[in-house]
């Protein structure tokens, strides 16, 4: 195989088809076929997605709030950050129902889907706002924070947030692990395995 068709239309699954994208945004160097989102114009918004969708993500049921209100939320924005303290970072969408009630509490759980547990996925990632049952026929437990956590789900860690910042439609939340539990040794689900795309 020569070496540019690790990079070429070849080895790129559902990619884009060589010809169908402008000479101005692809290149050879040193032997690698290159399709570049940048070249001399404005950033190829398909290259742009493409390449973003690569990054390999799991998948998670975000449970928040208190005795007044709940609710949970699918993610697949979120990530250890540090081991000492363990910290955690989650992306939250800055018009979800869900923000402003972490606001108020300072607290969310981050819940492992299982392989098996792409319908309840799909199932929460839906805007409460919109899909009022979405919540229906789950069981939620109450952590040691006091944070609803979904028993559904393989583990549970619970995160104390302690700090924010904006990220553009969305914002970044910087949280402390402080609890967790794990109930089943399953499979996790990825974003891969699930065929979901929320990135890009
Ligand atoms: C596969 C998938 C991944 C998602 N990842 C995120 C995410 O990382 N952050 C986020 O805020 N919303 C994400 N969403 C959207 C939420 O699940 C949800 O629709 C939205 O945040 C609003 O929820 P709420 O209004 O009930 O709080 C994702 C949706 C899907 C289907």
């Amino acid at each position: 195989m020569p070496r540019g068709d690790q990079y070429g239309q070849e080895s790129i699954p559902r990619g884009i088809l060589r010809n169908r994208l402008p000479a101005d945004k692809q290149f050879s160097v040193h032997g690698y076929h290159i399709f570049s989102a940048k070249g001399p114009g404005p950033m190829d918004d398909a290259i742009k997605k493409e390449a973003l969708r690569l990054f390999t993500y799991g998948l998670y049921a975000i449970t928040l709030g208190d005795d007044q209100q709940r609710n949970a939320f699918t993610a697949n924005w979120v990530s250890q950050v540090s081991f000492d303290p363990p910290l955690l970072m989650l992306s939250i969408e800055n018009d979800s129902v869900s923000l402003p009630i972490i606001r108020r509490t300072g607290l969310f759980a981050v819940n492992m889907y299982s392989a098996d547990q792409r319908e309840l996925a799909g199932q929460l990632g839906k805007s409460l706002a919109k899909h009022p049952g979405k919540l229906d026929n789950l069981s939620f437990g109450v952590g040691e924070t006091g944070c609803p956590v979904l028993l559904e789900c393989a583990a549970s860690v619970e995160c104390r947030v302690q700090g924010e910042m904006p990220a553009g439609d969305s914002t970044l939340l910087l949280a402390q692990v402080v609890g967790a539990t794990v109930r089943r040794r399953d499979e996790p689900l990825t974003m891969l395995a699930a065929g979901f795309k929320h990135a890009g």
